[in-house]
C-alpha cells in the first residue's frame, strides 16, 4: 500500500510516522494490511449547508473500521455560498488545490470526499482527480422542504421571487422578513435544483458516489446508512485500485450531461464539469453540452424551473428513477464506484410520483438541456438555460442598456431616468473570472422597478458572470471571453442592437466587425472597486482560465499523481 512508504520498516522515519499516529490505534493499523483512508471533510459552522458533515464523517468512519480500514478526518477549506465574499467561486480552486495537496502529502491509500454546498463537491472532485488515488464522494443531502403560511418554500428561488414581489409592491416588507425564519427548515444544502443539488446529481451520474445517494435529505437516516456503506466501499476500492480516472471517463461526463438536462440542473454545472474534466484529462468542451444535452427532455419538475423540491424528488424515486427513463441516452460502458456500469445500478429504480418525475414519453419539455451561443459578442461561447427562460424572449432583438459593474447596476437600476423598456437587453460586465474576480452569481439582474410596475417579469439579460442555480429568467451567462479579458462584451454601448436567437445559437451585436474593431475598451467602472490584489486573489487573477474552459487555474490542469518521493526528516 502507498501508506507503507511512511509506516513500513524499522528505521527512524517509520518510527516517527507511526509513533505520532498511534493515539489508540492498534499495531495492525500500521502493518500494511489495513488501508489508510482520509475523509476530506468540509464541515464548517461558517458553511452552514455543510455543518452536519461531522455526523456523516462518523458514519463513514464506522464503515471504514468495519471493512478493515483505518479512518482519518481531515478538515478542508469550505467556501459557504451565502457568506463568503466577494464570491465563493473565488475559493473553489483554492479548496481544490488544498484537497489535492493534502491528499498527496499524507500517508493515505484511499479518499472519501464530504461536500454539500455549491463549490465544495466540485472542488473535492477536482482535487481528488488530480491525485488519482481511489476516491468516493458523499453529497451531504438537501434540507427538508420549507413552508411559509401553508405554502412550500424553496430556498434561494423564493428569496429571488419574494424580493421581486416586494419591489413590485405585491408583498409587504413585514411578510418578507417573516418568511426568513421559515426558509431553512433543517440541516443540509439548498433544497431546490440549485447548484448543490445539481452537483450532488452530477457526482452520482459521473459515477463517483454509491448509486441512490444523490438527493437523500440531510435529515434522512438513510444518508447515514449510505455513509456507512461508503466507508466500507472505499476500503474495497483500495484493494481493487479503482481510481477516479477509471470512473470519470468521457462516457461518464456525457452521462452527467444527460442527467443535467433531465433534472433541469444548474448552469453552474457547466463550469464545474469542464474543470473536473480538465483535472482528469478528459477532452470535454462547451459544445458537448449543447450537442448531447440540448436534445434530452426535462423530466424533473423542481424549482427553479418547476414546482417541487429535493425532498419530493427523493420521495418520487430519486436520480436513479430519472436516469432509468433516460437509459437509452446513457453510455452503457461508463462505470461507477461499484466497479460496474452505472446503467446496471438503475435496475429496480421506479418512479413513485409522476408529478415530480415525468415519464420519457410525456416530458415536461422536449429539448431541455443547456444551449451554447456564439457570435461576435461571445466568440468563445455563452450559456443559456432555455428551460428557465421565457419562451417569448428566446428570439429577441433589442437595444442594450449597459452596466459597468454590479455596483453600477445597483446604483442605477431603479432610477426613473434609466432609459429601459420591455424590449431592452440588460448588459452587465466586469463579472467574469478575472474581472470581479471569481465570477460571482450576479447575472440574474433584477428587473428595473419601473418595468416591474408595468407588469414586466422578464427581460433578456447578458453577463460574463454566473447565475445562482436557484434563479430563473432569460439570462445569457458565462460570456467568453469576459470583458476584463478583452472580450467584445466590453465594447457594447448603450443603444447597440443585440440579437439573441437561441434556436440559431446566436448571440451577436448588430454592428459590423469593422465598426467593432474601431471601438476601444472603456475603463471599466469595476476598476474603481478593485483593490490591488495580493495573495490568493493575485494568483487567481493571473492564472484563471475563461469560463468556457471551466475557470480553473492554468497550472492546475491535469494530474500530478500521488507520488511524493522525498522524506520530511
Ligand atoms: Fe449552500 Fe445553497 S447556500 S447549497
Amino acid at each position: 500500500m502507498r501508506s507503507a512508504a511512511w509506516y513500513g520498516g524499522n528505521d527512524r522515519d517509520a518510527y516517527l510516522h507511526r509513533a505520532w499516529m498511534r493515539r489508540g490505534n492498534p499495531d495492525t493499523a500500521f502493518e500494511g494490511k489495513q488501508p489508510q483512508i482520509v475523509i476530506i471533510n468540509t464541515a464548517s459552522d461558517l458553511s452552514p449547508c455543510n455543518a452536519h458533515l461531522n455526523e456523516v464523517a462518523q458514519s463513514v468512519k464506522d464503515g471504514i473500521w468495519a471493512a478493515g480500514g483505518v479512518p482519518y478526518n481531515l478538515p478542508m477549506i469550505s467556501p459557504g455560498e451565502t457568506n463568503v465574499r466577494p464570491t465563493a467561486m473565488l475559493y473553489r480552486n483554492i479548496a481544490a488545490m488544498a484537497t489535492e495537496e493534502m491528499i498527496r502529502a499524507n500517508p493515505v491509500d484511499g479518499v472519501v470526499l464530504l461536500g454539500g454546498c455549491d463549490k465544495t463537491i466540485p472542488a473535492l472532485l477536482m482535487g481528488a482527480a488530480s491525485v488519482n488515488l481511489p476516491s468516493i464522494a458523499i453529497s451531504g443531502g438537501p434540507m427538508l422542504n420549507g413552508t411559509f403560511r401553508g405554502n412550500t418554500l424553496g430556498c434561494g428561488t423564493d428569496v429571488w421571487k419574494f424580493s421581486e414581489d416586494v419591489r413590485a409592491g405585491k408583498m409587504s416588507q413585514e411578510d418578507f422578513t417573516a418568511s426568513e425564519k421559515s426558509m431553512i427548515r433543517s440541516k443540509g444544502h439548498c433544497n431546490t435544483m440549485g447548484t448543490a443539488s445539481t452537483m450532488a446529481c452530477m457526482a452520482e451520474a459521473l459515477g463517483m458516489t454509491l448509486p441512490g445517494l444523490a438527493g437523500t435529505p440531510a435529515a434522512d437516516s438513510r444518508l447515514l446508512e449510505m455513509s456507512h456503506l461508503t466507508g466500507r466501499r472505499i476500503v474495497e476500492m483500495v484493494y481493487e485500485d479503482l481510481k477516479p480516472s477509471d470512473v470519470m471517463t468521457r462516457g461518464s461526463f456525457l452521462n452527467a450531461i444527460v442527467a443535467l438536462a433531465g433534472i433541469g440542473g444548474s448552469t453552474n454545472a457547466v463550469v464545474h464539469l469542464l474543470a473536473i474534466a480538465g483535472r482528469v484529462g478528459v477532452d470535454l468542451t462547451l459544445d458537448d453540452f449543447d450537442e448531447i444535452g440540448s436534445h434530452i427532455p426535462l423530466l424533473v419538475n423542481l424549482q427553479p424551473a418547476g414546482k417541487h423540491l429535493m425532498e419530493d424528488l427523493s420521495r418520487a424515486g430519486g436520480l436513479r428513477a430519472v436516469l432509468k427513463e433516460l437509459k437509452g441516452s446513457l453510455d452503457s460502458k461508463a462505470i461507477n464506484v461499484t466497479g460496474k456500469p452505472l446503467v446496471d445500478s438503475l435496475e429496480g429504480a421506479e418512479i413513485y410520483d409522476e408529478t415530480v418525475i415525468s415519464r420519457l414519453a410525456q416530458p415536461l419539455q422536449a429539448n431541455a438541456g443547456i444551449a451554447i451561443l456564439y457570435g461576435n459578442l461571445a466568440p468563445m461561447g455563452a450559456v443559456i438555460k432555455p428551460a428557465a427562460a421565457s419562451p417569448s424572449l428566446l428570439k429577441h432583438r433589442g437595444p442594450a442598456v449597459v452596466f459597468e459593474s454590479i455596483e453600477d447596476f445597483h446604483a442605477r437600476i431603479d432610477s426613473l431616468d434609466l432609459e429601459v423598456t420591455k424590449d431592452s437587453i440588460l448588459v452587465l460586465r466586469g463579472c467574469g473570472p478575472k474581472g470581479y474576480p471569481g465570477m460571482p452569481e450576479v447575472s440574474n439582474m433584477a428587473i428595473p422597478k419601473k418595468l416591474l410596475e408595468q407588469g414586466v417579469t422578464d427581460l433578456v439579460r447578458i453577463c460574463d458572470g454566473r447565475m445562482s442555480g436557484t434563479a430563473y429568467g432569460t439570462v445569457v451567462l458565462h460570456v467568453a471571453p469576459e470583458a476584463a479579458a478583452g472580450g467584445p462584451l466590453g465594447l457594447v454601448q448603450n443603444g447597440d442592437m443585440i440579437i439573441l436567437d437561441v434556436e440559431g445559437r446566436i448571440l451577436s451585436i448588430d454592428i459590423s466587425d469593422k465598426e467593432l474593431a474601431k471601438r476601444s475598451l472603456p475603463t471599466s467602472t469595476s476598476e474603481a472597486f478593485a483593490v490591488p490584489a495580493r495573495g490568493w486573489e493575485r494568483l487567481y487573477i493571473d492564472h484563471v482560465q475563461q469560463a468556457n474552459l471551466g475557470a480553473d487555474l492554468d497550472f492546475l490542469l491535469g494530474n500530478s499523481g500521488s507520488k511524493v518521493p522525498r522524506e520530511s526528516h
